[in-house]
C-alpha cells in the first residue's frame, strides 16, 4: 500500500505500509542492492516483523500492529564515513524531540541511540549506512518505538511504551508523521552544518551523564562517570582510578 499524506519536505513523502516482513531495515537494504530506484527520504513501515533487528545482533520484539517498526532511507552523501555518529546524534535527538513532547523532562537518550524514559528503554534505533569511497552514500535508518503495548515478554526487562507511561492509546500514522517531521529537521540541520549544536543537544539529553553509576567492563562491575563522547561515537567514563574511552561492545550500563 502507498500513500503521500505527510507533510515534510521529503522524508515520508513516499511511505511503503507492509503488513509483515522480516525486517524493515532488511527490505531496503535488499531495494538499494537491487539498485531499485527509491526516493530520498523513503519509509518503509511493517505492522508486523517476524525477524526484526536490533543492535549487536539483538532481535527486536514487538507486539504487530501495536508500536512503530519503520526504517528511513536517506542519502547522506555529504558525511564521510568517519562522520556517521554525527547522523546518530542527530537522529537520536529527533525522537526525543518527539517523545518530550508527550512526556516532558523524562525523555533521555542512552548511549550510543537507546531512547529511554526515565530509566526505561521506549524505543531504538539501527542505522546501516551504505559506502561509497570515504561517503555515506545511502542510511538506512531503522527504529523501533513502543507505542501502544502494555505487556511485554519476560525476556525484556527496563521496557516501557507510550501507553505504559500515560494509559492511553496513540495513532500509530499520526505518530511516524511527528517523527517524519522531527528527523527531517535535525536531519537538515546536520547537513546545514550545525554539529556543534547537535553534540551540545545530544550531550544534554544523554542518560546518566556526569553521574556515578555501576557500569560492567573488563569483566567485573565497577563505578563510572560518563564524563563525554569521543567524535567518533566512543563513551568516555571516568574511573575511580583513570579516564577510559569504549566502544559498544566493551561496557554494559547496570543502572
Ligand atoms: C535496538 O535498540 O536494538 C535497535 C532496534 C531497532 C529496531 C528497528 S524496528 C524497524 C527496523 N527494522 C529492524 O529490523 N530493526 C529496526
Amino acid at each position: 500500500m502507498q500513500n503521500n499524506t505527510f507533510s515534510g519536505l521529503f522524508v515520508g513523502h513516499n511511505l511503503i505500509t507492509l503488513k509483515e516482513v522480516d525486517s524493515t531495515n532488511t527490505f531496503l537494504k535488499d531495494a538499494v542492492s537491487k539498485s531499485t530506484p527509491l526516493l530520498d527520504g523513503t519509509v518503509i513501515m511493517a505492522e508486523k516483523q517476524f525477524a526484526g533487528r536490533g543492535q549487536a545482533e539483538n532481535l527486536w520484539q514487538s507486539e504487530a500492529g501495536k508500536n512503530l517498526t519503520f526504517s528511513i532511507l536517506l542519502n547522506p552523501s555529504f558525511l564521510n564515513v568517519d562522520g556517521q555518529f554525527e547522523l546518530n546524534k542527530a537522529i537520536s535527538i529527533a525522537l526525543n524531540d518527539v517523545l518530550i513532547k508527550y512526556i516532558p523532562a523524562s525523555a533521555f537518550i542512552k548511549w550510543p541511540n537507546d531512547l529511554y524514559i526515565r530509566t526505561k528503554k521506549i524505543g531504538g534505533m539501527l542505522i546501516e549506512n551504505i559506502v561509497q569511497g570515504n561517503k555515506i552514500k545511502y542510511a538506512i535508518i531503522g527504529i523501533g518505538l513502543n507505542v501502544n503495548q502494555e505487556y511485554f515478554p519476560t525476556n525484556l526487562k527496563n521496557v516501557t511504551s507510550l501507553k505504559q507511561e500515560l494509559h492511553q492509546d496513540y495513532d500509530l500514522m499520526g505518530l511516524l508523521g511527528e517523527i517524519c517531521s522531527a528527523v527531517e529537521a535535525r536531519y537538515l540541520q546536520l547537513k546545514g552544518g550545525s554539529l556543534k549544536k547537535i553534540n551540545d543537544e545530544y550531550l544534554n539529553l544523554l542518560y546518566l551523564k556526569d553521574q556515578w553509576a555501576s557500569f560492567k567492563f573488563d569483566g567485573r562491575i565497577q563505578n563510572g562517570k560518563i564524563i563525554g563522547i569521543t567524535d567518533i561515537g566512543q563513551l568516555i567514563l571516568k574511573t575511580e582510578n583513570e579516564t577510559r574511552v569504549f566502544n559498544t561492545n566493551e561496557i554494559e550500563f547496570l543502572n
